[in-house]
């Protein structure tokens, strides 16, 4: 039987956010929009994740104005952006009427399909931004954080799944932000939701450890309805497989693609010159990066790893802090490791093994996190370590979020007199020190990116060559 795979293009988005510290500037997404938008993918991944943050403190781009910029000229093809459940696209928890109101703000300015996920896989931190998505009649895709350990069976990944279904979810994205989702483990997860939930499946790997493109092949094979790959030169290492490889393959299976290989042709030329333009950016490390197979972190880890212990001319210790990420998740009850809590649990690595004891130096966020600020880790978390940082403080049970406070309408107070549009104020509610600099800027005249000139130099916003 004959089932069409489906193609979510990420070159906008994590292709660059993987490969080029997120620094893709709008200039070069315009020329290419209008080819991408008449390819046929099931939807372009093209922002969100970090893209909101990189745009305000580094590019002098607004995110709002990028989002409506790309809608118009991608009129066709479904929008699709990351989003951190109750962290939105930042670093803590925000309160509900944040969450609300920016949820509502990516429908309105063009988003069709939120990817929601949490570090911790608490649905609890999920809930609210699923169901203002489908209120704002967007397609909410809840998102399973894929990681391996001690309580990460298939029946813990199915519960999650069921509980995500109650909660609305349209869609079922794995989100395999390490590449540790083998292609035997794909399979039998797979097989497994779908024999238990009626749900479309999206699988979502990046390519780190070299096993992504094989997994999502047998993904496929076991009922899996749509992949996430980027055009081949932004593509592998810490990104997703390459798109026109999946298309080629997947052409020749009974899960064709309905893309034509030749439809992609010009992509590859063209995103090679765009990313010689980043080099100082450029990231990558070789294509495969043995490490992630041994000691099971993303990339991205290794890297930061390596630049803050280089600051501290410590560079020889970092095998002991690789060896420390470990106890430090168990500890902490095995969250997955992605952003937050990567950072988290990475950081108190590093001062476990630079201060001689571990957990004589702890990070604010390690307090918050034991505290149950963060949500219900997946395990338990080692309380003999708890005690030791929090002492006899209680630890929350209840949903973070409830504890918050309204948020908008001290930000209005703060910042209300640069605010020009609505989703201004949900910036500054996110990034209050980034958004304020990037707001007064734009007050004081200071030059932006201006998307209109961009549209007369290049005479429309896709001219492509
Ligand atoms: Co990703």
């Amino acid at each position: 039987m004959i089932r069409e795979t489906k193609i979510t293009d990420t070159t906008l988005r994590d292709g660059h956010q993987s490969l080029l510290a997120t620094r893709m500037k709008i200039e070069h997404m315009l020329p290419i929009a209008e080819k991408l938008d008449s390819v046929g993918f099931h939807s372009l991944e093209v922002w969100g994740g970090a893209t909101f943050d990189t745009c305000m403190r580094f590019l002098n781009e607004d995110p709002w104005e990028r989002l409506r910029t790309l809608r118009k000229a991608m009129p066709n093809t479904k929008l699709q952006m990351l989003l951190r459940g109750q962290n939105l696209l930042g670093y803590r928890h925000y309160a509900d009427d944040v969450v609300t109101e920016f949820v509502k703000a990516c429908v309105r300015n063009g988003i069709d399909i939120l990817r929601i996920f949490d570090a911790l896989n608490d649905v609890r931190n999920m809930e609210l931004a699923i169901k203002v998505t489908k209120e704002a009649g967007g397609h909410a895709q809840a998102a399973i954080s894929y990681t391996i350990g001690p309580v990460f069976n298939d029946g813990y990944y199915l519960d999650l799944a069921k509980k995500l279904v109650e909660l609305g979810a349209d869609s079922l994205c794995i989100k395999d932000m390490a590449g540790l989702l083998s292609p035997a483990a794909a399979y039998r997860l797979v097989k497994k939701i779908k024999a238990k939930l009626d749900i479309p499946i999206q699988i979502h790997c990046h390519y780190t450890s070299g096993m992504a493109a094989m997994t999502y092949l047998k993904a496929i094979e076991a009922g899996a309805d749509i992949i996430d790959t980027a055009m081949s030169p932004l593509a592998l290492g810490t990104s997703q497989p390459a798109t026109e490889t999946m298309v080629a393959t997947l052409n020749e299976t009974d899960f064709p693609t309905g893309i034509k290989l030749e439809d992609l042709n010009g992509f590859a030329s063209y995103f090679k010159d765009v990313r010689a333009q980043y080099k100082e950016f450029d990231l990558s490390k070789g294509i495969v990066d043995a490490n992630v197979l041994q000691y099971q972190v993303p990339g991205g880890m290794i890297s930061n790893f390596m630049s803050q212990l280089s600051q501290q001319n410590a560079l020889d210790r970092l095998p002991e802090v690789l060896d420390e990420v470990p106890r430090v998740r168990a500890d902490l009850g095995y969250p997955p490791l992605v952003t937050p809590s990567s950072q988290i649990v990475g950081a108190q690595a590093v001062l476990n093994v630079l201060a001689g004891e571990r957990y004589k130096l702890v990070s604010k966020e390690v307090k918050n996190y034991l505290r149950g600020y963060y949500g219900q880790p997946p395990g338990k978390v080692n309380e003999e370590v708890r005690k030791k940082i929090i002492g006899d403080e209680e630890p929350i049970t209840c949903r973070p979020a409830d504890l918050l406070e309204p948020e908008l309408p001290k930000a209005n107070r703060e910042i209300g007199s640069y605010v020009q549009k609505e989703e201004d104020l949900l910036s500054y509610a996110m990034f209050p020190q980034v958004a304020k600099k990037f707001l007064e800027d734009r007050y004081a005249g200071n030059t932006l990116v201006d998307f209109d000139i961009l549209k007369t130099a290049h005479g429309s916003y896709y001219p492509f060559p």
